[in-house]
C-alpha cells in the first residue's frame, strides 16, 4: 500500500462525502480511531467535532491522556461522561453477546445525541477490515459494525457513517497513523476493543468489578511491556476462588492474564512469557488487589479461542 496516496485519496473522499456540512469523529485513542480522526480533521478542519465518550470502561487515566495527545496535534477533544448510562445498560447482563449489543446500542444512542446537538449528519469512525470480517462471519458483534450487518445508522441513530479505514488491516493502519504524524505511543499502541474493559469482565459488568480489572490491567501492561506483545491484558472471571489468609479461608476473585502474538488479530498464539515476569505479575495482582486470590495465565491460541473473552 502507498500510504501517501491512501491518505490523499481518503482526505478527498471524506471532503466529498461530508460536503459543506458537519461531522463528528468518534475517538477512543486506539490506533484506528486516532488515524481516522486525524484524516477527518485534515479533510474537514473545524467542520469536524471530535468526541471521546467516557463510558466508565476505559483504562486508567485514558480519557485525559488521549485529550492531551490530541491537544499537541492541535485537535480539541470533547469528553462526554456517560459512565452511569453505560453501567445502567450493562446491569444484570451476563451473556457475552447481550453485553456487546447493550454496549453498541448505548454507544450509538450517545453519538446520535451528539450529532443532533452539533447539527452534524456524519459520524466518522475507525472500523477496519478485521472488524467487518469477524462480525459478518458471526464470530462476535464488534461494537462498530452497523451497515455491514443490515443496521441502517440513519434510521436507528440519525447519522450516516464514514469509515475511511474499512479496507485496511492493523499493520497498514499503523503505517497510516505514523504517516499522519501521530506519536509512537499511538501508532504502536496495542489494540483495545471498543467495548473496552466490558470485554474483560465475565459475568455482570459493574463499576466495582471494572475497577478490579482496571488495576490488574495496569499491572499486566507495565510488567509485560518489555516483551512488546501484540496485545496483553487482564480478565476477571465470574466466580470466586478459595484462598487462605492468616490461617483462614478467604474467597476471592480470579484474574486471568492473556497475552498474544498476532499479525492481524485474525489468528493468535499465546506469548511465551518468561516465568519471572509471570510470577511477578501474579504477586503484584494479589498484593495490590486484595480482593483477588488467584491468577492464571491463558495458553489458548485463536482459533479455537478468540483474543478477548467475550
Ligand atoms: P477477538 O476477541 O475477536 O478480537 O479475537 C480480535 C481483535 O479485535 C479486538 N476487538 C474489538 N475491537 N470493537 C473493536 O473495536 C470490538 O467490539 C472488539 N472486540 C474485539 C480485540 O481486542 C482484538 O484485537
Amino acid at each position: 500500500m502507498n500510504t501517501k496516496t491512501f491518505i490523499e485519496k481518503q482526505v478527498e473522499e471524506i471532503r466529498r462525502t461530508v460536503g459543506g456540512g458537519r461531522a463528528i469523529s468518534a475517538l477512543s485513542g486506539g490506533v484506528d480511531s486516532s488515524a481516522c480522526t486525524v484524516l477527518a480533521h485534515r479533510a474537514l478542519g473545524n467542520q469536524l467535532k471530535v468526541i471521546f465518550i467516557d463510558d466508565g470502561l476505559m483504562r486508567r487515566d485514558e480519557p485525559q491522556d488521549v485529550r492531551k495527545i490530541f491537544a499537541k496535534l492541535g485537535i480539541d477533544v470533547g469528553i462526554v461522561d456517560l459512565a452511569d448510562e453505560f453501567f445502567a445498560a450493562l446491569a444484570g447482563k451476563i451473556d457475552p453477546e447481550e453485553k456487546r449489543k447493550a454496549f453498541r446500542y448505548t454507544f450509538y444512542k450517545a453519538f446520535g445525541r451528539e450529532v443532533v446537538k452539533s447539527k452534524a449528519k456524519f459520524l466518522v469512525q475507525g472500523t477496519i477490515a478485521a472488524d467487518i470480517i469477524e462480525t459478518k462471519g458471526g464470530i462476535k458483534t464488534q461494537h462498530n459494525i452497523l451497515e455491514q450487518i443490515g443496521i441502517d445508522p440513519e434510521k436507528g441513530f440519525g447519522f450516516k457513517v464514514v469509515e475511511p479505514l474499512k479496507e485496511l488491516f492493523k499493520p497498514d493502519v499503523r503505517k497510516v497513523a505514523e504517516a499522519l504524524g501521530l506519536p509512537e505511543k499511538i501508532f504502536k499502541r496495542m489494540p483495545f476493543p471498543g467495548p473496552a474493559l466490558a470485554t474483560r469482565v465475565l459475568g455482570e459488568v459493574t463499576p466495582e468489578r471494572v475497577a478490579i480489572v482496571r488495576t490488574a490491567t495496569v499491572i499486566v501492561e507495565e510488567e509485560i511491556a518489555p516483551l512488546k506483545p501484540f496485545q496483553a491484558f487482564a480478565v476477571l472471571m465470574n466466580d470466586m476462588g478459595t484462598g487462605v489468609e492468616g490461617g483462614r479461608r478467604k474467597f476471592g476473585h480470579v484474574i486471568v492474564i492473556r497475552s498474544v502474538e498476532s499479525k492481524d488479530a485474525m489468528t493468535a498464539e499465546a506469548t511465551p512469557v518468561p516465568w519471572d515476569i509471570l510470577t511477578k505479575m501474579a504477586k503484584r495482582i494479589v498484593t495490590e488487589i486484595p480482593e483477588v486470590t488467584r491468577v492464571a495465565y491463558e495458553l489458548t491460541p485463536k482459533p479455537p479461542a478468540t483474543i478477548e473473552y467475550i
